[in-house]
């Protein structure tokens, strides 16, 4: 049954990816939406944009009541085109700044502030009941939209993933450069599981791996796992 939104333009369509980082879970999650017509939401682009403003606001990330206030009153606008995924935070462009280190580096200490979660959660399943729309994250098969149409956890051996965030990162995928971003993935996934699973999947979750999968490929997996009719309405 479609959602009440659902129009012959916009299907109702909601299609959940989650994953740790360097598992090109937003390459792949912009494709999917691409490719089926759909709105797309990086929710860490959410925790991201906290993370700036809370920085730019001088507000101490380690006291988790005003991190937790800022989120409640976050002016955020997240632009849903894959083509264009803007981000505003305060009416100022924020999308290059919030994938700089230095959010990078902090990023998990506001993710895993649980007045955070619930603010920043609340606004995600309230996009994600809008339908049409690939929502991607870490929370997002489980908590976020557990009833979704696709739920995917897409996963990548750590050593592509390291290999992927150094070429990123460094420019380079040499060992050198997967050294110095070994500690950086490592460390953050770890941090963030305390607060959301996405190294084992939910029942009902599809787990692609992308190891040894081009992009194209790892989209393609994707798009098996929708439903002829669910596509078609
Ligand atoms: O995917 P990313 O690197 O842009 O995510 C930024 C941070 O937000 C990272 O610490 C994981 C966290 N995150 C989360 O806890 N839950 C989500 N749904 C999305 C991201």
């Amino acid at each position: 049954m479609p959602a009440p939104s659902a129009t012959p333009d916009r299907p109702a369509l909601v299609v959940a990816i989650d994953g740790p980082s360097g598992s090109g879970k937003s390459t792949v999650a912009r494709s999917v939406a691409r490719r089926l017509g759909l709105r797309y939401v990086d929710t860490g682009a959410m925790y991201r944009a906290l993370t700036w403003w809370a920085l730019s606001r001088g507000v101490d990330l380690t006291d988790s009541a005003a991190v937790a206030g800022l989120a409640r009153e976050l002016p955020l606008t997240l632009g849903t085109d894959p083509d264009d995924p803007h981000v505003l935070v305060d009416g100022v462009e924020v999308g290059d700044a919030i994938r700089l280190p230095e959010i990078s580096a902090v990023v998990s200490a506001v993710a895993t502030n649980l007045g955070v979660r619930e603010e920043l959660v609340r606004r995600q399943r309230e996009v994600a009941a809008g339908g049409g729309v690939v929502v991607e994250g870490r929370d997002i098969t489980t908590v976020v939209a557990p009833g979704a149409d696709v739920r995917v956890l897409l996963t990548a051996s750590e050593e592509a993933r390291l290999a992927r965030r150094a070429l990123e990162v460094h420019g380079s995928d040499d060992a050198d450069a997967v050294e110095a971003t070994r500690d950086h993935v490592v460390r953050r996934d770890a941090l963030d599981s305390t607060v959301a699973t996405f190294t084992e999947a939910a029942d009902g979750v599809a787990v692609v791996d992308s190891s040894h999968l081009t992009l194209e490929e790892t989209v393609e997996a994707v798009l098996a796992l929708v439903p002829m009719d669910v596509e078609a309405r």
